[in-house]
């Protein structure tokens, strides 16, 4: 039998097997009713201290990150780059040591720069928990993305799931991918030449590592070997979501992009972006998710975001229960 998660840090769903991923949803499932309650209060963490030190802009994890803490009852600090002394010329590992010197029990943490929360899991007594690592992972969007599939599709396994935007610098793309496959879902990806990896080194390291010698060999034949594989990559944006139960955008990054990628924001849409008439080439029933913050009319238009197959803001709602999963799994808690 697998064991139940019982990791401190969450850094990447790369590192969890499907047991522990599947063990965070069923933990999340347990926590949502709280979030319906007329007083959404429990005192599961009271007594632990969660600081949420975000070196980049966000609306939606850290304001979910925060009332996840206070529903479960924690002490929640909130900390931003622009009112820390990092300001002042004060190094990550020292802000991190001096944040650890006052004893918290978790630290969620946002940088532009991938590998910071691992950096920060070194040094630090208190879980850590990576709330987005530049292009790296966001762990806890895969996850309320997961439970969102879960809820509408009543499964992962099996559903062909379409990735479609600015995967090259996408944490959501990277999250996803992992969890997915991990999941038995298939995926396929599509988006400008200039913004989709051939390769995904990412993707085939990861696999190479839990696979046998031989199955290691044929892993990047795999990725782009047509339907059948866990990973496709796809000319056509057309051809990822033809026939897909859930179509996930992307937004465009225009921060992470250092040259232009493509020529102009009005051929982005015309080309790639997600149109009722591209939606009509997925399944009957499929569902349109984007992790937020959307750039209308660009990677979707307006009445497919606000369109009942649309299920945006439902990601949102469930990512208050996944984070109050991840906060009390990261602060001792167990699956079990
Ligand atoms: N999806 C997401 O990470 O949104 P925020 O940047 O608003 O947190």
């Amino acid at each position: 039998m697998e064991k139940p998660y019982r990791r401190r840090d969450l850094l990447g769903i790369r590192e969890l097997s499907e047991a522990e991923i599947r063990g965070i949803l069923d933990t999340a499932e347990n926590f949502r009713e709280i979030n319906t309650r007329e007083i959404k209060k429990v005192p599961t963490l009271r007594g632990k201290t969660v600081i949420n030190l975000f070196f980049e802009n966000s609306t939606r994890t850290r304001t979910s990150f925060e009332l996840a803490a206070k529903r479960l009852s924690a002490d929640a600090v909130n900390i931003s780059v622009s009112s820390s002394s990092v300001s002042k010329g004060e190094t990550l590992v020292d802000t991190a040591l001096n944040l650890d010197a006052m004893d918290p029990d978790c630290i969620v943490v946002r940088h532009g720069s991938a590998g910071v929360p691992h950096q920060l899991a070194k040094v630090s007594r208190a879980a850590v928990v990576n709330a987005g690592d530049g292009s790296n992972e966001h762990p806890t969007q895969a996850l309320l993305d997961a439970m969102t599939i879960r809820e509408h599709k009543k499964k992962i396994s099996g559903l062909e799931v379409a990735i479609v935007g600015d995967i090259l610098h996408s944490r959501v793309a990277r999250s996803n991918i992992h969890l997915l496959t991990k999941l038995g879902a298939k995926v396929r990806v599509a988006g400008p030449g200039t913004l989709v990896p051939r390769d995904f080194e990412f993707f085939i390291d990861a696999e190479n590592k839990k696979s046998s010698e031989s199955e290691s060999a044929d892993m990047r034949a795999s990725v782009d070997a047509g339907r059948d594989s866990a990973l496709q990559v796809c000319d056509h944006v057309e051809d990822a979501i033809d026939g897909a139960d859930v179509v996930m955008i992307l937004r465009i990054q225009r921060e992470r992009q250092d040259s232009a990628y493509f020529p102009t924001l009005r051929e982005y849409a015309v080309h790639y972006g997600l149109t009722n008439e591209r939606l009509d080439l997925a399944k009957k029933d499929a569902i349109v998710l984007h992790p937020g913050p959307m750039n209308r009319g660009i990677e979707i238009a307006s009445d497919v975001a606000d369109s009942s197959r649309s299920l945006i803001l439902d990601q949102v709602k469930y990512g208050v229960a996944v984070r109050m999963a991840v906060l009390y799994l990261a602060t001792g808690g167990s699956t079990n």
